[in-house]
């Protein structure tokens, strides 16, 4: 379903110190994190931004994210050509330091020096930039390359296939980095991005969790002046925090709702229950929707029906809730920053590779006014929040849960007996790795019922029963995934009690597939 955030232009409610311009590498939210891990508010902006709207955003520094396009074409995106003369702090990387070359006169050649994977950068001028440093590993990614320093730069630092891996201006405040300073393989320490941020564009480390909670209290207030307000709760860390701020701004006019749309993991609506209202004090209305969401999804085996089928049977479940409560105006969602970037397509379109449902994602035809107080945040910064709120560690450490839940985790058709062999499955792979301390250490681990019978024998009988994949992951945000090396012994034992204990399921395997090339979900 899409987000009724969809196309909105990514808005700061307050200054942007540091800004990322965006030229789609698949690294740019990489960097934005980077550099609030370093306390230093930043936001990822479209390539093109004028200089005047980021002075108006107050913006004292900007880095040029790399990109999948060759500045050799004559269709390559290029920034405002006033920046380079703004006076602003630049940091060029990858292909930022290409187009910059290429706009101050240098020569770029394609092919003459590419480099994929870890470099030694020779630091050859230490300057501003690579301060402190004088040789350390690099990542590089790149078929292009600078082959001729303009007069107006120097360069700063060389690799063995790359005679300009680091460059500054002589005059003006712009730095060129062929390699990734913001991936881990980058072995400098962070000072690079230490050096920009503190040294050079004078930023101030002052963007806390504390501070953030305190100013969207506020700002929710200000933005629901009067009236009631409802948020959908799925069970997941976004909805809580976001509810649980809500509920500190507007006490009792925040009515919440927790759909049970009978798709859900053992326990979680008892969970939401119990963590939420009396540990917060949270209005939840339970709406009991099971039968409706099976009965559009009866028979339905293709993936991408299915999360449309829950989509529009979400929509129409909270319509009727809507229409039962007919003062509440204003819809609190827990939209996180990535979203808005995707959906406000920063760095250019990309393939839908599922359609994402989000519990609280429900179109702007609704007629809600939005709230979204967390779509300035990334996902590990929204814990932190939840940290400050004082959420329990049993909420925010849950791994995520798609909003289509077990529907997408049955794969065919699904009906309450395939969920409960599902359900019952997961609640033992789950449970058994909490007891073994397991569970932190993944970043998801799931059970998935395959629409496959094998044979078996049990106490001399033959069984003819499904297949259970167990699914871990670890991963920093989802994006990419590496599968989890979890202990022979503890998923033995976890095959055995599920083999044991659910009827239905006589084989149970394990998913060694990483993302790429597979996804984490299974649909
Ligand atoms: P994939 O399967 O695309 O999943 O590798 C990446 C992460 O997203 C979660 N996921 C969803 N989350 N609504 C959500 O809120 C969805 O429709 C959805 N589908 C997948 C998935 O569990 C993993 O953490």
């Amino acid at each position: 379903m899409e987000s009724a955030s969809a196309n909105a232009i990514p808005r700061s409610q307050h200054t942007v110190p540091i800004a990322i311009l965006d030229f789609g590498s698949q690294y740019s939210q990489l960097i934005a994190r980077r550099v609030r891990e370093r306390r230093v508010y930043c936001e990822i902006l479209p390539h093109h931004t004028p200089v005047e709207q980021l002075r108006a955003l107050g913006t004292r520094g900007v880095i040029l994210s790399g990109g999948p396009a060759s500045v050799l074409t004559p269709s390559a995106p290029r920034p405002d050509p006033r920046l380079v003369e703004s006076g602003l702090p630049v940091l060029g990387l990858c292909y930022g330091m290409e187009i910059l070359a290429l706009m101050l006169g240098g020569r770029i050649d394609r092919g003459a020096m590419r480099e994929y994977g870890l470099a030694r950068v020779e630091v050859t001028d230490e300057g501003e930039i690579p301060r402190g440093l004088s040789s350390f590993p690099a990542w590089m990614s790149h078929g292009d390359s600078v082959t001729e320093l303009p007069s107006e730069l120097l360069p700063l630092g060389r690799t063995e296939g790359c005679s300009f891996a680091a460059a500054r201006h002589r005059h003006l405040p712009i730095y060129l980095l062929q390699f990734h300073p913001e991936v881990a393989h980058t072995k400098d320490q962070g000072k690079i991005l230490n050096n920009f941020l503190f040294n050079i564009c004078g930023a101030q480390p002052s963007w806390t969790m504390e501070n953030f909670a305190a100013r969207a209290v506020q700002a929710i207030r200000d933005q629901v002046p009067e009236g009631t307000a409802l948020c959908a709760l799925s069970g997941g860390v976004d909805s809580a925090v976001a509810a649980v701020l809500a509920q500190k701004a507007l006490g009792d006019r925040l009515i919440c709702v927790f759909v049970d749309h009978g798709l859900l993991r053992a326990g979680e609506a008892e969970g939401v229950t119990r963590d939420l209202e009396q540990g917060f004090g949270l209005r939840v209305r339970h709406v009991n929707a099971a039968a409706p969401f099976l009965e559009r999804l009866a028979g339905v085996a293709d993936p991408e029906e299915k999360r449309k089928r829950i989509g529009a049977a979400f929509i129409e479940v909270f319509e009727d809730v809507a229409r039962e409560l007919p003062g509440a105006r204003t819809l609190i969602q827990g939209t996180l920053y990535p979203d808005v970037i995707e959906s406000a397509g920063v760095g250019g379109p990309a393939a839908t590779i599922k359609s994402h449902h989000n519990v609280g994602g429900l179109p702007a035809s609704m007629g809600f006014h939005l709230v979204e107080p967390l779509r300035e945040l990334f996902k590990d910064e929204v814990r932190e929040v939840g940290r400050v709120l004082g959420l329990p560690e049993s909420v925010l450490g849950r791994h995520p849960f798609p909003g289509p839940g077990l529907a997408v985790r049955v794969l065919g058709p699904v009906d309450r007996e395939t969920l409960e062999i599902a359900r019952r499955a997961d609640a033992i792979f789950v449970g058994e790795l909490r007891a073994s301390g397991l569970y932190d250490q993944v970043w998801q681990a799931f059970a998935v019922l395959l629409p496959v019978r094998t044979v078996g024998v049990m106490g001399d009988e033959r069984t003819y029963e499904q297949v259970v994949a167990l699914r871990a992951v670890t991963s920093t945000d989802g994006m990419t995934a590496d599968w989890a090396r979890l202990p022979l012994d503890f998923l033995g034992r976890v095959a055995g009690r599920i083999v044991n204990e659910v009827p239905g399921v006589n084989r149970v395997v394990y998913d060694f597939s990483s993302k790429p090339p597979a996804t984490i979900e299974w649909e």
